[in-house]
């Protein structure tokens, strides 16, 4: 058995290649950053064709950064961004113009119709989620609808749909000479198509949203030692690779931070966070705003669900001081900023660019910021900043006790956010819980290369993967009550303000 597993993870903001040894470590890593591209308000795409590029390039110098080969890759995990939605001709591989990203507001109307014409109780019912713009359905109406010669194509066979982890799949295993077109449950769980009792697609909601079957990838275990082929392009010996585990990002952190047991979470800190609850075989339905989500399915063994709190923007509302505002030049500089000031002193924002995701659901929401006085700084916006990324994910917690009556006593986090020590040492004082960090932080790639290493035996089961998990730092509470609950109360009058704002 070789001796390493390697992980593709392809973000929001960039692709990387991460190779692991038997112990969970990071051996080597090569990681590649894509444009990002504005076009109008609300609009978020990629270039597919550069994610694609620039994956490849990074599992190449990761290879060799490592002073491996490919041969010494027991399996390939892939991981990605969930719902960004590629459309392609399967004849040539070429894009039908740009993936749509999650983040993307452009289908808002698509979504509030669905909900009007009372569709909304059975995707809800069957998918385990709202209408709403962020999930694959309706971005792939709307490039039938609006992109030229699609809708002919895809009946044709000629142009099919995937999320990011079938665009590299496809590309890896030979992409228009013999690529693998297929996806994993969690993927094809956050598109409005998956029947979440069967894991199949479903007629009905197909014919909903009038998308031929013919488009769509086949669904796949997350840990699969067959499926989904071998890559074909891990040069320069060309050695084939197996390809045996495929999961969204947030379900691998989830795999990653070992949350294998009922009422076990995680809370993501990148773009946005996802904050996931292990649910066990139940899928259970919310009642406060969150979605159901499968977390993993392991070989034939039963799939796995989770109750998911997905906020659109945290670590982008850092990214927005930096690249939009110019109020800091590194994300870095957030927390440095922030210290110059004791506290936001009154100021809120609620960086609603997306609308509002869990527990809102709202996409007639827009961000705002609220409680200005002349008095006020760029510290006090820089620490209103970071208390979003605290205050949006109090709202999950809040909304996942509410649904699964577990309390949580204590935050297991993940993600680039998390070296921020004051976002950190807020979300604890805002929560009244402790947080706390693994030694692995990488905890995405990890969880990609654990549903690969487990299909190929390279780990034995998921107590083996248990015993790597160690914490690294932990965070505990230091606000009174009081001050919780007079900041949390802001919280909420502020997030009124943003609703209503824009026509859907
Ligand atoms: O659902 C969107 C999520 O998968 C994006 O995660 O880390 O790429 O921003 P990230």
């Amino acid at each position: 058995m070789p001796d390493f597993v390697g992980a593709v993870d392809q973000g929001t903001t960039s692709s990387r290649f991460m190779i692991f040894d038997h112990d969970g470590n990071e051996v080597a890593k090569h990681q590649l950053e894509h444009t990002q591209y504005l076009p109008r308000p609300g609009w978020v795409e990629h270039d597919p064709v550069e994610i694609w590029e620039r994956t490849n390039v990074a599992i190449q110098n990761a290879i060799r950064s490592a002073g491996i080969s490919a041969a010494d890759l027991a399996a390939i995990g892939i991981t990605n961004q969930r719902e960004t939605t590629v459309v392609w001709d399967p004849r040539n591989g070429q894009p039908y113009g740009n993936a749509i990203v999650w983040q993307d507001t452009r289908t808002d109307r698509i979504a509030s119709a669905l909900e009007r014409d009372g569709h909304g109780d059975l995707i809800r019912r069957r998918a385990g989620l709202p209408p709403a713009t962020y999930f694959s359905g309706g971005k792939i109406k709307w490039i039938l609808e609006n992109v030229d010669g699609v809708r002919e194509a895809a009946e044709q066979g000629n142009a099919v749909f995937g999320t990011t982890d079938s665009w590299v799949l496809w590309n890896l295993t030979g992409g228009p000479n013999g690529g693998i077109h297929a996806t994993d449950v969690t993927n094809a769980s956050r598109t409005m198509l998956m029947d979440l009792e069967t894991l199949d697609w479903d007629d009905e909601l197909l014919e909903i949203f009038g998308i031929p079957r013919a488009m769509l990838p086949t669904i796949h275990p997350s840990s699969d030692p067959e499926a989904f082929g071998r890559s074909r392009t891990t040069r320069p010996t060309r050695t084939e690779v197996p390809i045996t585990g495929v999961l969204g990002d947030q379900q691998a952190a989830t795999v990653g931070q070992v949350c294998f047991a009922v009422g076990e979470a995680k809370n993501t800190y990148g773009t946005g966070n996802f904050l996931l609850l292990n649910t066990g075989e139940e899928a259970v339905r919310s009642e406060h705003g969150l979605i159901t989500t499968v977390a993993y399915k392991f070989g034939d063994a039963p799939a796995i669900y989770a109750l998911e709190g997905s906020i659109a923007v945290t670590g982008a509302a850092v990214q927005w001081l930096r690249d939009q505002m110019h109020a800091i030049t590194d994300a870095a500089e957030s927390e440095r900023l922030a210290r110059t000031v004791e506290g936001s002193e009154g100021v809120y924002f609620v960086p609603a660019f997306s609308g509002l995701f869990a527990p809102y659901w709202r996409s007639d929401a827009r961000g705002a910021i609220v409680g200005l006085a002349r008095y006020h700084t760029n510290g006090h916006l820089a620490r209103a900043t970071l208390e979003s990324i605290c205050y949006q994910s109090k709202d999950v917690v809040e909304a996942m006790e509410q649904d699964s009556g577990v309390h949580l006593d204590v935050l297991k986090v993940d993600g680039g956010v998390t070296a921020n020590d004051l976002c950190m040492q807020t979300q604890a004082d805002i929560l009244g819980v402790p947080v706390s960090r693994p030694v692995v932080a990488e905890t995405t790639a990890l969880g990609a290369a654990y549903a690969a290493g487990l299909a190929v035996g390279f780990w034995a089961d998921t107590d083996e993967l248990r015993e790597h998990w160690h914490e690294s730092r932990r965070w505990e509470p230091q606000w009174s009550d009081e001050q919780r609950d007079h900041g949390f109360a802001g919280w909420k009058k502020a997030v009124e303000r943003t609703l209503n704002w824009v026509e859907v």
